[in-house]
């Protein structure tokens, strides 16, 4: 499954409707610390809102900046009309409480779909702004026609920002879902029986050729760094079994950045009064 391809069709789209739109629309992005990884991401993030009309803002804080300093500069880009959606990337140096700093962003603003209220509405079936990646996942599935109504899907990994939201959204399409972690019993036998196998783990072969039923559709969220190179979650020999794939790089990254740069524009429609954003 070709992510880089069909992001770059989400990309154009999401271009034209930021035009349609009339009115600038700009992307606030916060980088505290130094993490390459991070720095990597932000700057890919940056470039693709450029790219479809979007306005980048973007605020780097020090490794070492305080709790407060961030809170401060969220209340600032929750009240400056200039700013349609706020990214804070993540992880934050360990004297920042995460959850904290996501739970002051504005939901009508939170483009990753982070904050409570949107998870919360997400886990009630009524979804909002979607984190980027379990949305750029369910592209992927939908544009291949993969057959999820009834399916047995699998998820590895339990994290807020994709194991649990994709297993939401799986749900929603009526998969049946098991959601798998590190203290799962019987990791092996419980993957074979997945018609779609999400690995979302972060771990190089955490996925192995014995996990994965014949012919399985299977989605790699990893990007891991081994020997300067960029690998995913699963293994070499694994991606032989499967039937549908995506590659490492070029599958589910670019789906992620193009999934943002939607949610940007759809909270800007949110913000104009266009769509109506849930009565909390
Ligand atoms: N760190 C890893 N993935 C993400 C993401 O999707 N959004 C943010 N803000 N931080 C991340």
């Amino acid at each position: 499954m070709d992510g880089k391809a069909l992001a770059a069709r989400v990309r154009q789209e999401v271009a034209a409707e930021a035009a349609e739109l009339g009115r600038p629309i700009g992307l606030a992005t916060v980088l505290v610390g130094d993490d390459p990884a991070s720095h990597v991401y932000v700057r890919s993030k940056r470039n693709a809102c450029e790219e479809a009309g979007i306005d980048s803002i973007h605020h780097e804080l020090g490794a070492t900046t305080s709790e407060e300093d961030v809170l401060a500069l969220v209340a600032d880009l929750n009240a400056d009309g200039r700013v349609t959606g706020i990214l804070v990337q993540l992880p934050l140096p360990d004297q920042i409480d995460e959850e904290r700093v996501i739970r002051a962003i504005a939901p009508i603003k939170d483009v990753d779909g982070f904050h409570p209220v949107n998870a919360g509405l997400l886990l009630q079936g009524t979804p909002t702004l979607l984190p980027a990646t379990p949305a750029g996942i369910m592209e992927l599935l939908a544009t291949h026609d993969v057959q999820l109504q009834g399916a047995r899907a699998v998820v590895v990994g339990r994290s807020n920002i994709v194991g649990k939201p994709v297993s939401l959204l799986l749900l929603m399409q009526h998969a049946t879902v098991t959601i798998c972690h590190s203290r799962t019993r019987d990791l092996v036998a419980v993957c074979r029986e997945a018609d779609v196998l999400v690995a979302a783990v972060g771990k190089p072969d955490a996925v192995t050729a014995e996990m994965v039923k014949p012919g399985a559709t299977v989605i790699d969220v990893g990007i891991n760094r081994v020997d300067g190179r960029l690998v995913g979650d699963v293994a070499e020999d694994a991606r032989e079994v499967a039937g549908l794939l995506t590659p490492v790089p070029g599958g589910v990254g670019p789906m992620t950045i193009a999934e943002l740069l939607r949610n940007t524009v759809k909270a800007a429609r949110y913000q104009t009064g266009a769509l109506a954003f849930p009565r909390l």
